[in-house]
């Protein structure tokens, strides 16, 4: 699989990625991660990339020009039909764990970060396949939400976890949150880990983690449990 990362701060991106699971997933040779300047592809000497928006306004708009050069650069051009242009901006789809195991079997993502006020509706219009946010707040840009798409898909591709079961049991696979987790000492500031971890006994140590992950999920996602809720 291959993902490239369209930005203008290509040492935010490559700052994680270049670390811990993506990294060793790189050199696995799992995944193949590539990082484009966007400045790399602005026709003039001052490398600009943005301008004022039409209408007036507040801000900066992300230029059509780079962006399209940059997009056709890194999907091919023509598109192959295995490639996906993923645009991260507030005003997309929200990203799940579902999309998340979408992507995971897709052969190549783009994934434009966008900046400042927004970009040209152009490139969105005919370049984009997907917009995608990472939830209802906004940030300062693109960058760090890419970074959450690409975690998310990467963890999930087979050989990149040290084990299957590691992101298979987990929160969202099962459709509840996680169970509390313990490890070593048995006791710590006078805090004991739960007897029943200790037991030994595989079932009731099943039926405890059960338990307490839908405990959990009515505290802090009763809506993962009543499912959504419907409005008229
Ligand atoms: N850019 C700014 N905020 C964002 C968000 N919540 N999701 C994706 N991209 C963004």
């Amino acid at each position: 699989m291959r993902f490239d990362i369209i930005t203008i701060f290509p040492e935010l991106v490559t700052g994680v990625s270049d670390h811990g699971i993506l990294r060793r997933a790189q050199q696995a040779g799992l995944v193949q991660i590539r990082v484009a300047n966007l400045r790399d592809f602005a026709p003039d000497r001052h490398r600009s990339v943005d301008d004022r928006p039409y209408g007036g306004g507040e801000g900066m708009v992300l230029m059509p020009g780079p962006l399209f050069a940059a997009i056709e650069f890194c999907r091919g051009e023509p598109q192959s039909p295995g490639s996906r242009v993923v645009l991260l901006t507030p005003q997309g789809k929200t990203w799940t764990q579902e999309m998340a195991a979408e992507f995971a079997r897709v052969s190549h993502v783009v994934l434009v970060c966008g900046r400042y006020e927004g970009v040209d509706q152009r490139v969105t219009d005919t370049m984009v396949d997907l917009e995608v946010s990472i939830g209802d707040f906004v940030l300062t840009g693109g960058e760090i939400p890419a970074l959450v798409i690409l975690d998310t898909v990467v963890r999930l591709i087979p050989g990149a976890l040290g084990s299957l079961e590691s992101s298979r049991n987990e929160s969202f696979s099962s459709g509840l949150l996680d169970y509390p987790q313990y490890t070593r000492p048995a006791e710590f500031r006078g805090l004991r880990v739960p007897d029943v971890l200790l037991s030994g006994d595989h079932a009731v140590i099943q039926r405890w983690r059960k338990e307490r992950a839908l405990e959990k999920t009515l505290k802090n996602r009763p809506e993962l449990v009543a499912g959504p809720v419907c409005r008229k």
